[in-house]
């Protein structure tokens, strides 16, 4: 069997003043995957990413890395960020130099890269992150959607193995939220495995492979997203509710008893679909019910 990408085990973690943000925690990052991190305010979201690229170290457990627990010496510290790259959830406590195009080439060039070599990779994350236009702008002069993308172009041009945003939707409007998801999910297709923190269980719901549930500094459950989101009382333990896409899709499912082979919805639009055909044809149950969900972004 190969090892996960990264993984935890008994992670804990105390903030100054005894405050315990992290306990008993147990995640596994496989390659290729989308998983969400998703849990409420205060559950520990933010300290666990915070550990997956060496930020933080734990006061017990460890970080695996390739199956082998992660040093923390400088080099190996850089070679870990190299791999993976963290995306704050805030682009202020990311974005450092004075334009875009300083900011987003900082990190290449500090890799070693040569001049053109680096001009390069920024073109490649700003056009990614369609921001190219905002090249020579001011970063303390951007939108705060601005900011958020030029700071996912800022850790894009390392080209990470695995990328972790710290709930990279917070803050953006429609049009943002589904571009970063388009190009999140172009990258994803290009082989990055992906991490991203959020409380949004719709957001988890339409786009993550494996959702790892957290409450109170801990993972409750982690696995399939149609699974982990379905236990409404593992839900409730965390204090969130089922998606209401997910919801009404059971519903229609159920409504065509249930037993039939229908697929589950996972984006409004598939949902809307579904819902249309029936409407068109009440009496034609429709689909076929199954447990593998039509994704449409
Ligand atoms: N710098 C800090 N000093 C002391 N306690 C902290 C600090 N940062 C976080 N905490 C505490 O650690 C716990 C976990 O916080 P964390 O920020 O990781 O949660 P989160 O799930 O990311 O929350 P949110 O959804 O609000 O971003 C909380 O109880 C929080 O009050
Ligand atoms: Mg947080």
């Amino acid at each position: 069997m190969t090892e996960p990408l990264l993984a935890t085990r008994g992670l804990e973690y105390r903030y100054p003043g005894g405050i315990v943000a992290l306990h008993d925690l147990d995640l596994t990052i496989e390659r290729g995957r989308k998983l969400a991190v998703l849990g409420s305010n205060g559950s520990g979201k933010t300290t666990l990413l915070l550990h997956l690229n060496g930020t933080l170290r734990p006061a017990r457990g460890e970080v695996l890395f390739d199956g082998r627990p992660a040093a923390y010496d400088h080099r190996a510290i850089n070679a870990w960020r190299r791999r993976v790259g963290l995306v704050l959830q805030e682009p202020d406590d990311q974005l450092f130099a004075a334009t875009v195009e300083q900011d987003v080439s900082f990190g290449p060039l500090n890799l070693g890269l040569s001049d053109l070599a680096a001009r390069q990779r920024v073109d490649e994350a700003l056009a990614a992150l369609r921001i190219a236009h905002l090249a020579s702008r001011a970063t303390h002069a951007l939108s705060f959607g601005q900011k958020k993308r030029a700071a996912i172009a800022g850790v894009l041009a390392m080209r990470p193995e695995i990328l972790v945003l710290d709930e990279p939707t917070a803050g953006l409007d429609l049009h943002g939220v589904t571009h970063l998801l388009g190009a999140l999910q172009q990258l994803h297709e290009t082989g990055t495995t992906l991490v991203f923190s959020t409380h949004d269980v719709e957001l988890a719901y339409s786009w993550a492979d494996e959702v790892a549930l957290f409450h109170d500094g801990t993972v409750l459950c982690q696995g399939e997203t149609t699974t982990v989101l379905k236990d409404r009382e593992m839900l409730q333990q965390a204090r969130l509710r089922p998606p209401l896409l997910l919801e009404l899709a059971q519903m229609l499912c159920e409504e065509n008893g249930g037993g039939e082979r229908q697929p589950l919805p996972r984006s409004r639009d598939a949902l809307l679909a579904v819902l249309r055909r029936k409407l068109a044809s009440p009496k034609d149950g429709g689909d076929e019910c199954i447990d593998q969900p039509i994704i449409m972004l």
